[in-house]
Order: structure tokens, then sequence, then C-alpha cells
């Protein structure tokens, strides 16, 4: 599991706090989730909490939510950030669920992780056990990760991957891979500048699949080069795909 140990934990909740994409990716998801009147939300791959933080700013007082995640690290991080009496962590994959939860929820979300879930299929059956019929569940993934869709890359990306070409004299392809071929989806871009992806590439578990086999003074180097070849406040289109789901029934 790549988000394990608190280099991630930490790094990515600073990223978080100090950068505006996940904050307004998770607004947005919050928005298609439909959060008004909701009892029970689920909050899938919860973090170190930025989804939780954005559901509990529209949830009535009565309501609670449940905060799941495979890293023991990133929930330790929500746990410590999040005080709020509506909100509990857990610890678990995203296809156990069910194995850690008791209760019903009426809504579920899932910012930026379900393509890192190693398999769709056991993540719905797990759903399917802990979500009430008629239930909402909104999840999102970069729309690079969906078949026809248009691929961002951008000059940093472009510039690092050069770098690393350099380097390892393996070829980096920026191509997409298919994931989801879904109906009901919702397309929404963020923009936002150049540096917000230059410090994604702080996170370990972002560095991780690039970095395989390069030792730590490389990949700083290859990622300075990069830098210097990109322009921080340049403007960045950044495109996303929503998907929302209605569950009719229980798994038998
Ligand atoms: C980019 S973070 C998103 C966190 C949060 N939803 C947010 O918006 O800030 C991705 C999260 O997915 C979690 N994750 C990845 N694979 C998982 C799995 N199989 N089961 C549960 N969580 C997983 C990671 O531990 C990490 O916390």
């Amino acid at each position: 599991m790549v988000w394990r140990g608190w280099d991630n934990a930490e790094i990515y909740h600073r990223f978080v706090s100090e950068h505006r994409i996940y904050r307004r990716l998770n607004q947005r998801m919050v928005e298609l989730a439909d959060l008004v009147g909701a009892r029970h939300v689920l909050d899938l791959a919860c973090g170190t909490g930025a989804t939780a933080l954005a559901c509990l700013r529209v949830l009535d007082m009565d309501a609670d939510l449940t905060g799941v995640d495979a890293s023991e690290e990133m929930v330790e991080v929500a746990r410590a950030n999040i005080l709020d009496p509506r909100a509990r962590f857990h610890v678990a994959p995203a296809s156990g669920v069910h194995d850690v939860l008791d209760d019903r929820f009426d809504r579920a979300l899932c910012n930026a992780a379900f393509w890192q879930f190693p398999a769709a299929g056991p993540v719905f059956e797990s759903l399917a056990r802990v979500l009430e019929p008629g239930a909402r569940f909104v999840f999102n993934v970069p729309a690079e990760r969906v078949e026809g869709e248009r691929h961002a890359i951008h000059p940093f990306q472009i510039a690092l991957a050069r770098s690393l070409e350099a380097r390892t004299g393996r070829r980096f392809d920026a191509g997409s891979l298919t994931r989801f071929t879904l109906d009901d989806d919702v397309r929404f871009t963020y923009t936002g500048v150049q540096r917000e992806l230059m410090e994604l590439m702080t996170i370990p578990a972002m560095i991780g699949p690039l970095a395989d086999g390069l030792s730590n003074q490389d990949w700083d180097q290859a990622v300075l080069e990069a830098r210097d070849r990109t322009d921080p406040d340049e403007e960045v289109q950044v495109p996303w795909m929503f998907f929302l789901f209605t569950f009719r029934g229980q798994a038998p």
C-alpha cells in the first residue's frame, strides 16, 4: 500500500491545506452527493480528512460521518485534526468496509482514490453491504483515467518525464489507461497553477511508481530540472470526472 508511512500522511495533509485542488474537488463532490437531509455519511478512502471536513461543513448537527482508509497513518492524522463529535474514523481497505462497520449509510463519497483500488468489483460488493437502498454514492477520477477523455499532460509532467527518461533510459508514457466506462458522469475542470502539480510530486505515494529504481539523489535532481523548465505560475486546467450511483438494494 503506497500510502503507508508518516511521510505520506503529513506531506499529503500539508499539501491539501496549502493548495486548493483537493478542496475544490471535495466541494464539488459534496454538492453532487447532495448531503441535504443526509443522516449517515461514509467517506471512503478518507485520507487525512479533507473530504470529511467538506461534508461536516454542510451536514446537520445530528448526522454523522464515518471515514475509512487503508492507511493507519492517514487515519491517525484525520483523527488528530478532526475533533468534530459527529466524525469517526476506521482503518480498512475499501473492499472490506463491511468488516469494520455495522451501520447503514445513506450517502457515500470517495474523493481522489477510486482508481487506486486494486479492483472495483469487491469495493462495490462491500459498499452494497453497508449502504441503504436508495443511497447515493459519488466518486471521481482524473479524466485521463477514462476512456475517450482528453488527457491533460502539463508542462511540469512532460519536463519530469524527460528528466526521468534521461536518468533511467526507461520511456515514461503519459498516455491513459482505461479504467471506467460509466453512464452517469459529470465533468469538472479545476483551474490552478503548475506549482500545485510540482508540490504534488513531493508526496511519497505519488513519487513511488515513477521513482522505482532511482536513488533519492537522482529523483531530487530530476524534479529540480523539471521545476527549472516550468513556470510555477503558469495556469493549468486539470479535468476530472465524477460518477454518481444510486444503490437499488443490498447484496444478498
Ligand atoms: C489522494 S488520497 C485522497 C484522500 C481524501 N479522500 C482526500 O480527498 O483528501 C488517496 C487515499 O486513498 C487511500 N487508499 C488507496 N488505496 C486504498 C484502498 N485499497 N482501500 C482504502 N483506502 C485506500 C490512501 O490510503 C489515501 O489516503
